[in-house]
């Protein structure tokens, strides 16, 4: 018996980074994963990596209300939700467009939001189930370049406190995770220059994270030995928060 025995549970993000390996350690406990991203033969990577039956993959851009629609009027109902999908852009403010602020925080935001509705509006969240943002340490810093993201995490760090207030009767849990940087396919898209990316890692007591340093922390929301945490906010940064 694993730790999500039994349990149904939804990733977002599932095509890449912490969201894979997310899959990997829930489906090494036992749960049964529905998988979410826009890049099929990605998703069919995961997939293909995870242990156990039961699995299933679904194609969803979660900019589009309509393919979350579509994506829900699929699912059965839900144990646990990780909503790991998101986007990153270094913009120093004087260069930051309405589109940009746009891309953020659809992915970022509205598209957690929008998805909580639809799956609370048709009841696919059972009770005692656990929801679980994937925010960011950046939430709670102030790094030049990082408004747009920092701002869309900070927004959704909010917005689960409220989300976990309304769903408590059920006994129905929402938290926040915020990690401190992480060594995924993200980065690597940013174009940091590796000797700020070295610095910047000096600034890590334990070093940087790894995406299961965060899932065991996942694996933790997901699990019934949280059943007493909601509306959380929970700092994972190998101790960078420490000066
Ligand atoms: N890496 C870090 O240092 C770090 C630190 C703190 C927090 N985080 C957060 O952790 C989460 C995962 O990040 P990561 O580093 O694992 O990044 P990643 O490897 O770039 O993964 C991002 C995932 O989000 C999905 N996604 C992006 N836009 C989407 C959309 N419109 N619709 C559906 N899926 C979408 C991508 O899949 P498709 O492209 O297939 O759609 C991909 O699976 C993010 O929320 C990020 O903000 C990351």
């Amino acid at each position: 018996m694993g730790l999500l025995s039994g349990k149904h549970i939804l990733v977002t993000g599932a095509s890449s980074g912490m969201g894979r390996v997310f899959c990997r350690m829930v489906a090494a406990e036992g749960g049964r994963v529905s998988l979410l991203a826009r890049n099929k033969e990605r998703l069919k990577e995961t997939l293909s990596s995870m242990k156990g039956e039961g699995h299933q993959y679904y194609i969803c851009d979660l900019t589009s209300d309509d393919q979350i629609m579509a994506v829900v009027g699929k699912l059965d109902a839900l144990d646990g939700v990780v909503f790991c999908a998101g986007v990153n852009d270094y913009v120093p403010v004087k260069f930051i467009k309405q589109v940009k602020i746009d891309n953020i925080f659809k992915t970022n935001y509205y598209s957690q939001i929008i998805l909580t509705k639809m799956l609370l509006k048709k009841k696919l969240i059972n009770d005692k189930a656990s929801l679980v943002y994937i925010s960011s340490l950046s939430s709670q810093l102030g790094v030049p370049g990082t408004l747009l993201y920092a701002s869309s995490k900070a927004a959704l760090n909010s917005a689960v406190r409220v989300i976990a207030a309304e769903v408590a009767g059920k006994g129905i849990r929402a938290n926040a995770i915020c990690p401190g940087i992480v060594k995924t396919s993200m980065l690597s898209r940013t174009n940091i220059d590796e000797e700020i990316f070295a610095k910047q890692a000096e600034d890590y007591p334990l070093g940087l994270g790894t995406p299961e340093d965060v899932g065991n922390a996942v694996l933790y929301h997901l699990s019934d030995m949280s059943k007493w945490l909601t509306g959380n906010c929970m700092v994972i940064d190998g101790g960078y928060s420490l000066k």
